[in-house]
């Protein structure tokens, strides 16, 4: 059922699969097998991230002006060659690239599309880690009007901008291995006009460096990221920071606008964050946290620390949604979006959770409600396999997450969160496959739950089998 056998994820990185196997010839192959793919190899998204080496580390040292909306700086992207290189691709969309070197050294590049080609003056041997740093500047153009998406990527608002890439947006902004097979710690400093504030994910390091008229923000994320979870939302912002009950760091944030939600943000945020703790395991970064921007993106986004909402007062259950991500999604990352499940079914069911413990709705309960509307169209969409051109379709969120009900049904409630803090704990800061789930299910359960998985995950019709 799963096409990821190409990925051997162990530690967090994940290997990128070798030109040869690279989808839909969207690379062209060096005589001698040294030049990267263009793309990952995600058969879904064949252009998104790109082949031949793995990257440990982003270096985000960027000024962006909300007046102008101009966004200039270097990006240095740290990695680790998987084979020899002659050329290599990053993932950038828009800008004017001015100058990259790597290892110092200028190297010559072309655009064609949203990939950058790397060509260093000496190939790069593989095993070796090299360092890229591309200068550029331009307007940031964010991904507007797709099918089911809405608009993402870098979005410049009134009053700076509202950065939330899922799924493949982070090329808007920087230059990228813009795929979540490969994940990376981060440094950011960013230089804005005094009087905006820039939230980004882990920890500030220091106080914000006065420039005069400009003012420094350097974040850290130490633990690995996707790259559709960076964030480097920026704008005028009240800020409340703190330490949960449980003492994890909390960093709350919202946009004047919502200036009434800063304290119900940061107190749920700081609860949520502590009670996940004790379900799905060990909080797995160093500061939990939220933001409310103005700008009305529909959606929000669980980034990495900092939760994303655009445009609206965020309740309890989106508030644990967002943070359950946290565990499903962000550490455990998926490898290939199709098992893009493994994040919106096990979100929605800790809303369920949620629920549940607040005093609300049972989980069977809900359970229930959704299976007895028999006509819904996530029947016919079966959600272990989601859909490039309907990626976030509800299915992929109530049925997975009906899924989760089922299997909890099925092995007790004790062997099931046994197995939700397994596997948080088997794949943190890692990448994961749906195969690799029904498999330690199988494995923690004694079971055989083939027909299960099947029925829930994979038929496009209504499950009658419980
Ligand atoms: N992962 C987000 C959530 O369920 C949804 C992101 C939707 N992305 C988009 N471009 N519309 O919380
Ligand atoms: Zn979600």
């Amino acid at each position: 059922l799963l096409g990821t056998g190409a990925c051997a994820p162990s530690n967090g990185a994940t290997m990128p699969p070798s030109a040869a196997s690279a989808p839909n010839g969207t690379q062209v192959s060096g005589a001698d097998g040294s030049i990267g793919a263009a793309g990952i190899g995600d058969p879904d998204f064949p252009t998104d991230g790109n082949g031949g080496y793995d990257v440990a580390h982003y270096g985000l040292k960027l000024a962006y002006d909300p007046p102008t909306k101009n966004l200039s700086g270097v990006t240095s992207v740290s990695a680790k060659a998987v084979q020899n290189l002659s050329r290599f691709n990053l993932d950038l969309h828009g800008f004017t690239v001015r100058r990259v070197t790597v290892d110092g050294r200028p190297a010559t590049f072309a655009r064609e599309g949203d990939e950058l080609t790397v060509s260093p003056a000496t190939t790069i041997a593989k095993g070796s880690s090299f360092e890229v740093a591309v200068d550029y500047a331009g307007k940031p153009d964010p991904v507007r009007n797709s099918s089911n998406l809405g608009t993402y990527g870098f979005i410049p608002t009134k009053d700076g901008a509202f950065v939330t890439s899922e799924p493949n947006g982070a090329k808007t902004w920087f230059p990228s291995n813009d795929h979540p097979a490969d994940k990376a710690t981060f440094d950011f400093d960013i230089t804005v006009p005094a009087g905006t504030t820039v939230i980004a994910n882990g920890e500030l390091r220091g106080k914000p460096v006065n420039g005069g008229t400009t003012t420094t923000f350097s974040w850290r994320e130490s633990h690995p990221m996707a790259t559709y979870l960076a964030t480097i939302t920026l704008g005028r912002f009240d800020v409340k920071t703190g330490r949960s009950p449980g003492g994890i760091p909390v960093y709350a944030a919202t946009d004047p606008a919502f200036r009434r939600q800063l304290d119900f943000l940061y107190t749920t945020s700081a609860k949520v964050t502590d009670y996940w703790s004790k379900v799905f395991g060990p909080y797995p970064f160093s500061s939990t946290g939220g933001v409310i921007d103005d700008f009305s993106s529909g959606y929000a986004l669980e980034n990495q620390t900092k939760p994303m909402y655009g445009g609206f007062d965020p309740d309890q259950s989106i508030i644990a949604h967002e943070l359950a991500h946290q565990w499903f999604g962000d550490s455990v990352s998926i490898t290939r979006w199709k098992d893009l499940w493994l994040n919106e079914g096990f979100a929605t069911y800790a809303e369920w959770l949620w629920s549940e413990h607040i005093g609300g709705l049972s989980a069977a309960k809900t359970f229930e409600d959704y299976y007895a509307a028999k006509q819904a169209p996530m029947w016919r969409y079966p959600p272990g396999i989601a859909q490039r051109q309907d990626l976030f379709n509800n299915s992929v969120y109530i049925r997975g997450a009906m899924t989760l009900q089922v299997l909890r049904e099925r092995i007790g409630d004790q062997k099931f969160f046994d197995l939700l803090r397994t596997w948080t704990s088997k794949h943190k800061y890692g990448n994961a496959t749906t195969d690799e789930f029904i498999k330690l299910a199988e494995s923690m359960s004694g079971r055989n739950l083939t027909d299960l998985f099947n029925a829930w995950l994979f038929k496009p019709e209504r499950p009658t089998l419980r």
